[in-house]
């Protein structure tokens, strides 16, 4: 048997099947791509299913891959046991309606027994209960000793989730073959259940397709897939009892250790927080690097609770400090040959991981105070379910997935109310929804407009013409659906065909008129109702209007063609961000309206004052280019081949707009477009911000208000040069050497302010008594505030060097005292403290202090110099 390591093992396979005329597909991204029954790509034939069903044309009918994975679904005992992981690799080869059953299992054979040379007597093969033809092909085709396969029942077929499926034939790996031949197929489960015996290459005869509702429909061709799993196969050639001891894993393991300063298998309970890093590690990794963000749902939420989990565990090793991004770098070196996207994305990856690190770490700790607090009382009160309001608090508040709210409490023997979790969540949810209230218009389901006769149609014909005539088919009139509508209303008409825009895909609605003989509406906003049927917004300015009357409508066509110019230019400026930021950036939100267009999007860190720059004459200098912009309309298939950037995948139905400026840009858009590029003028950035972790936003103008904006600029610099009476030109000299004169007259000032206060503590050091050897300085000075009054008695006391110092002053009509005394003086009988409230309390007010300092307060003016005489009084007496 060779030692290989986890890339050679993974290069021999696919090469092998390269050998047997097998197309290599480099891993499919773990995001699927149009197959809702997944979240994440769970084994190497997800992405292949289209091909397996015949819904689409593979490359080839022979493919080998090693795809990514991820596996959720055993989750908790990732750690506790050393076997499981949610990341892994699986090296597959497949048919598509190609070769069979009596290719795959001597190709497989060839493949152990002559390529990674495991010896036979150490193999074990089942297969399907009733698959004769699979024994019989064994027997017959490869050299296995035939006492050494078993017939098992549900172990040997395979399915997953929906989709396709079959019988299947398992090949094992013998840890102990000392202990002797496995006799039986009931002896084989036992040794499995034990781990003597481990399933490495699963080869699935796919000859079912499992629907929605769990009819099993034989496919036309029957196909092969075969999964290996890379780590699994890995432990076997390299000789070690779990996953966490291959190379590539041990590698990150190692750094956990020292990142953590400890050493694995010294401690049980440490080893399963080192073994949850470094599984999760490697699944954060990925996903973020195949585009996954966390979030509170979907996959995204799966990232979330992933890396929260290893954040949790790290702290748990004594990791004080975020590490994870850290860490992540192991993760990337050891794969990036073969994921060449871990590389290109590692400062994206490192960000994404770091933020959210980051995010969590604000809260963990006070988290961890409160649930520890919770859990001591429900042990005082012998009780052993959390309240569901209690884990929803952990959540919302401080970011506690639900999982790992539950997995600290089981490490106590304890659960959580999940019914009372999740009504938390639902009713959080209404009231997220109530907030939106009306405002969500679309998502009112109630609004008369959404109750629009679905056989009404509305077809917006306004792409290549703004003035356009129809027939008015409904009229709402204050929640009502009415015949007519007339001078003074305010409502919604609905015709057939409309010239208007309604607001989608972030371009607003657009405004104009509807009018006919004898009656005019203006058009103020256009939208479109819960099933799509587009509604104009008007007020009544003229006459009346009746449904079935035929009208004109006419787009305000200033307005609309600014929007234009806006629309494109985000097209553009989506392109700008990639090509000068880097392939991260993403489009996440965009608002284009006739005055300037937003544009959100995924960035880590502010533009620098160079990069926007770089971004504005990227699109200046593409825009001189005077490129006609082109609609076509396209399949989505063909429209994702032409390389068309395409948005919110989903939501297109089948036929797309593919919209082109030159060879600029290209994407998948139903908005509305200038034709040529030069129409944009000129393009200015003008501002970049920060909207939420790690989303950027850019405000920008095209156009007239460009042009504007520049004047406007124009304009203020000449204001400020015509104020400052020099040209503009000169305007960066003068102002430097105005700052340069403040600058000096401020040290000037502070000169003479420390003067006049020296001048004041020497007067007021000619007022120096002394009584009984302690130099006392007792005074009332003229208005200067609390904290005045102590910068001043400090320095005094500190020129004394021996004494105490009494100040008193009125300011804002409020009498204030400060006592300083120096420790030597508070020896002798000196104590501020009642020196200070005896003197207060003639002035009408109180207070205390220390020996050595005090500090009070009086509302009687009038009386400070009595008071004053009283802390004389005071000190005179308490020296004696
Ligand atoms: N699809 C099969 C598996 O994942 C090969 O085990």
């Amino acid at each position: 048997m060779k030692n290989m390591t986890v890339n050679e093992i993974r290069e021999s396979y696919l090469s092998f099947f390269e050998g047997k005329e097998h197309l290599r597909l480099e891993s499919f991204p773990l995001v699927p791509k149009s197959d809702k029954s997944l979240l994440l790509i769970n084994a190497g034939m997800a992405p292949l299913k289209p091909y397996f069903t015949g819904i689409q044309t593979p490359p080839s009918t022979r493919v080998t891959t090693c795809q990514k994975c991820i596996r959720t679904g055993d989750i908790e005992n990732v750690g506790k046991t050393s076997r499981h992981g949610t990341f892994f690799e699986m090296l597959g080869n497949f048919s598509f309606g190609d070769y069979f059953k009596g290719e795959v299992i001597p190709w497989a054979w060839e493949y152990i027994t002559e390529v990674l040379q495991i010896p036979k007597d150490r193999l074990y093969v089942t297969i399907h209960l009733n698959d004769d033809e699979a024994f019989e092909i064994w027997t017959s085709k490869t050299d296995v000793d035939p006492s050494r396969i078993f017939r098992l029942g549900a172990d040997n077929f395979w399915e997953i989730g929906v989709g396709p499926c079959g019988p299947s034939s398992e090949i094992h790996f013998d840890r102990n073959p000392e202990l002797g031949q496995v006799k039986n197929a009931e002896e084989f489960v036992t040794a499995s259940d034990n781990d003597r015996i481990v399933e490495f290459w699963n080869l699935v005869f796919t000859q079912f397709d499992k629907d929605e509702d769990g009819n099993y429909n034989k496919l036309d061709h029957p196909n092969i897939d075969t999964g290996m799993g890379l780590e699994r196969i890995a432990t076997i050639m390299q000789g070690v009892d779990n996953i966490f001891e291959i190379d590539t894993m041990k590698a990150i393991l190692d750094r956990v250790c020292e990142m953590s300063n400890r050493k694995y298998k010294e401690n049980a309970q440490e080893d399963i927080s080192i073994r949850i890093i470094t599984d999760h590690v490697r699944s954060v990794t990925f996903m973020i690097s195949d585009g996954v963000l966390p979030s509170n749902e979907g996959r995204g939420y799966v990232l979330r609770r992933l890396l929260r989990r290893a954040a949790r565990h790290g702290r748990l090793l004594g990791i004080k400090d975020i590490f994870l991004s850290e860490l992540c770098d192991v993760v990337i070196e050891n794969s990036k040959d073969e994921y060449k996207e871990l590389e290109k994305k590692a400062d994206y990856i490192k960000k994404v991981i770091k933020l959210e690190e980051e995010r969590f770490s604000e809260t963990i700790d006070s988290g961890m105070d409160i649930l520890k607090s919770y859990i001591e009382k429900l042990e005082k009160n012998n009780e052993n379910i959390l309240k569901g309001e209690k884990a929803f608090k952990l959540y919302d508040t401080y970011g506690f997935p639900i999982e790992l709210t539950e997995e600290i409490l089981d490490e106590k023997n304890l659960k959580v109310d999940i019914d009372g979790f999740n009504k938390e969540m639902q009713s959080q949810r209404e009231r997220a929804r109530n907030a939106r209230g009306d405002s969500n218009y679309m998502g009112n389901e109630e609004l008369i407009t959404n109750k629009i006769d679905k056989d009404i149609k509305t077809s917006f014909v306004g792409y290549n013409k703004l003035i356009d005539e129809s027939e008015v088919v409904v009229l709402i009139n204050d929640n009502e659906f009415v015949s007519s509508l007339e001078k003074g209303d305010k409502g919604v008409i609905v015709t057939t065909e409309t010239p208007f825009y309604a607001e989608m895909g972030g371009q607003v609605g657009d405004k104009g008129a509807i009018t006919c003989e004898n009656f005019k509406a203006i058009v103020y906003d256009c939208k479109k109702n819960i099933s799509g049927k587009i509604l104009h917004f008007v007020k009544v300015t003229e006459g009346e209007i009746s449904v079935g009357n035929k009208v004109k409508l006419s787009v305000d066509k200033e307005r609309r063609n600014k929007i234009c110019k806006n629309h494109t230019a985000t097209h553009m400026l989506h392109e700008a961000l990639k090509e000068i930021l880097g392939d991260h950036v993403n489009q996440s939100g965009s608002y284009v309206d006739d005055g300037r267009l937003r544009f959100d999007f995924t960035h880590f860190s502010a533009m620098t004052t160079d990069e926007i720059k770089k971004v504005e004459n990227r699109l200046n200098e593409e825009i001189m280019k005077v490129y006609n912009v082109c609609t076509d309309v396209m399949t989505i298939e063909e429209a994702k081949q032409s390389g068309a950037v395409a948005l919110f995948d989903d939501k297109y139905s089948e036929d797309v707009r593919v919209v082109s400026v030159g060879e600029f840009s290209k994407e998948l858009c139903g908005g509305t477009h200038v034709k040529n590029s030069g129409e944009i003028g000129l393009f200015k950035i003008l501002s970049e911000n920060g909207v939420a972790a790690g989303v950027r936003r850019i405000e920008a103008t095209t156009g007239e208000e460009s042009v504007k904006f520049v004047e406007e600029k124009n304009e203020l610099l000449k204001d400020v040069a015509s104020m400052l009476k020099c040209t503009e030109k000169d305007l960066l000299n003068k102002v430097q050497g105005l700052l340069q004169e403040i600058k000096e007259k401020e040290k000037e000032v502070q000169g003479l302010k420390n003067k006049l206060s020296s001048g004041l503590e020497d007067e007021l050091l000619n007022l120096v008594e002394e009584f009984n050897g302690v130099k006392t300085l007792v005074t009332a000075v003229k208005d200067i505030d609390g904290d005045g009054l102590r910068s001043l008695a400090d320095k005094l006391r500190d020129k004394l060097q021996s004494g105490v110092v009494v100040l008193g002053s009125v300011s804002n009509d409020k009498v204030q005292f400060v006592a300083m005394a120096t420790k030597d003086v508070t020896s002798n009988g000196i104590h501020c403290g009642k020196i200070i409230k005896e003197a207060a309390t003639v002035a009408g007010g109180g207070g205390g202090g220390r020996p050595d300092m005090a500090q009070a307060g009086g509302k009687l003016p009038e009386k400070l110099d009595e008071a004053i005489n009283k802390a004389k009084a005071v000190i005179e007496s308490s020296v004696k």
